[in-house]
């Protein structure tokens, strides 16, 4: 996935040979974590069929304002449409379509859309070379420009009419890799290298046994894809946890106890702007390590623990340019035990989760947060996904960074 990752895109496909390839740039932006709709000119459905993009976008195909063959007719809503997108993409986007852009046109649902949008739009102009050469054609792409609508160059190539220049669309892998860098301009936590620790850490017993604690690592988790969809290159260290992610600006290093946890932080920490320690790494790990599985026996078993490191207090000794966000997780005096950790812990800020809160702690999608500053602002928020709140921890560190 990549910064595309939850983005509506709406792809408008036009009568050029190259909507062949609009069938690729679907699947590649599905893949990218999008949700793709398809808008058409009715033309050019003749090059690629409604079904092949239906089936590939996982969503109906939309190619004029009503549904002709249907008696029961329904108005597609062009305003609808162009308002979900979060971008319109124009890919293959023929000299026709582009000149009826620039000129205001609206005789088909595409264009329709097209004028309603408020979204950025691209385009990938696919035609002749002498078409793409054309002073109306180069005026039309003076003009788009004048409206803010960004252009993805045609590629220098062999033509459908055998002929050899400027023209061929650009190919679905650079049209998606053209949108990434556009849009990761603009975010922002681009150029930022963040550290997250995310889920639990189980502490070895003897070969089969071991301390652990309940936590899903979700929190950790929705952090990194979420500062990764604000552009960041995030580094997971992540304990034990069934949680997957494939984002192209996640790397994720999988540890199993606080020890392996501690140095993997403390190797990359100071390559990091930000670092974001919400892993419940445990406090006490048995004191030896069985070699071998500890049979039964009559009687009681005491285990001897000793203290884990404290992976946050020692970043926090050692930290300099980097902000450094803790967790706190309370069942009583909150607030206060909160606050202490802060100050403790030489922190930027703390993210405070009460056992108290309904929808708050350990393996729910919920959470309900207080956020903490060093200047002692406290900041409650109501129960919500994980993912959102993740965001709004990340809206406090974005304020931070440009404080
Ligand atoms: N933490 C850590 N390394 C540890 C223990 C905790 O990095 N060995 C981090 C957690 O990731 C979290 C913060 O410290 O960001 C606070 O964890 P928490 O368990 O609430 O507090 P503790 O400092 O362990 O104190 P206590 O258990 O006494 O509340």
């Amino acid at each position: 996935m990549s910064v595309l990752s939850g983005k509506n895109i709406l792809l408008g496909v036009t009568a050029g040979i190259a909507a062949y390839k609009s069938a690729f740039l679907v699947r590649l932006l599905v893949k990218e974590g999008a949700k793709v709709k398809v808008v058409m000119t009715p033309s050019a459905k003749e090059f690629v069929t409604p079904l092949t993009l239906s089936t590939l976008s996982k969503n109906e195909v939309f190619s004029s304002f009503t549904d002709d063959e249907n008696e029961n007719a329904q108005w597609n809503n062009h305003v609808e449409l162009a308002l979900w997108a979060d971008l319109f993409l124009i890919a293959p986007a023929t000299a026709n379509t582009l000149s009826k852009m620039a000129g205001g046109t609206s005789d088909n649902l595409l264009l329709a859309c097209y004028l309603s949008a408020k979204c950025p739009v691209y385009y990938a102009p696919a035609m002749d070379l002498d078409m793409y050469k054309h002073p109306t054609t180069q005026q039309t792409f003076d003009t788009l420009e004048s409206f803010g609508n960004i252009q993805i160059p045609a590629a220098y190539g062999e033509l459908a009419s055998g002929l050899v220049g400027q023209g061929r669309m650009a190919e679905p892998e650079d049209i998606v890799a053209f949108l990434e860098k556009d849009i990761l301009k603009s975010l922002p936590l681009r150029g930022k290298k963040i550290l997250i620790t995310a889920g639990p850490t189980y502490e070895a017993i003897d070969p089969v046994r071991f301390i652990g604690n309940h936590s899903s690592g979700k929190m950790g988790y929705a952090l990194a894809e979420a500062s990764a969809n604000l552009g960041a290159e995030v580094l997971l260290i992540s304990g034990p946890s069934n949680l997957q992610i494939l984002h192209n600006y996640v790397e994720v290093i999988r540890v199993t106890s606080a020890k392996e946890m501690y140095d993997a932080a403390h190797t990359r920490f100071g390559d990091c702007d930000v670092a974001i320690l919400s892993a419940a790494v445990a406090d006490y790990r048995p004191k030896q390590v069985a070699d071998q599985k500890i049979k039964k026996k009559e009687g009681s078993l005491t285990l001897q623990l000793e203290k884990t490191d404290d992976i946050l207090a020692s970043l926090g000794e050692i930290k300099q340019e980097q902000l450094l966000v803790g967790f706190a997780l309370e069942t009583e005096n909150e607030l206060e035990n909160a606050k202490t950790k802060l100050k403790k812990k030489n922190l930027d800020l703390i993210v405070l989760n009460s056992l108290n809160d309904k929808g708050a702690g350990f393996k729910t999608d919920t959470n309900k947060i207080t956020l903490i500053t060093k200047d002692n602002k406290v900041i409650p928020f109501s129960v919500k996904p994980k993912t959102e709140v993740a965001n709004d921890i990340l809206k406090h560190i974005i304020q931070q960074l440009h404080a």
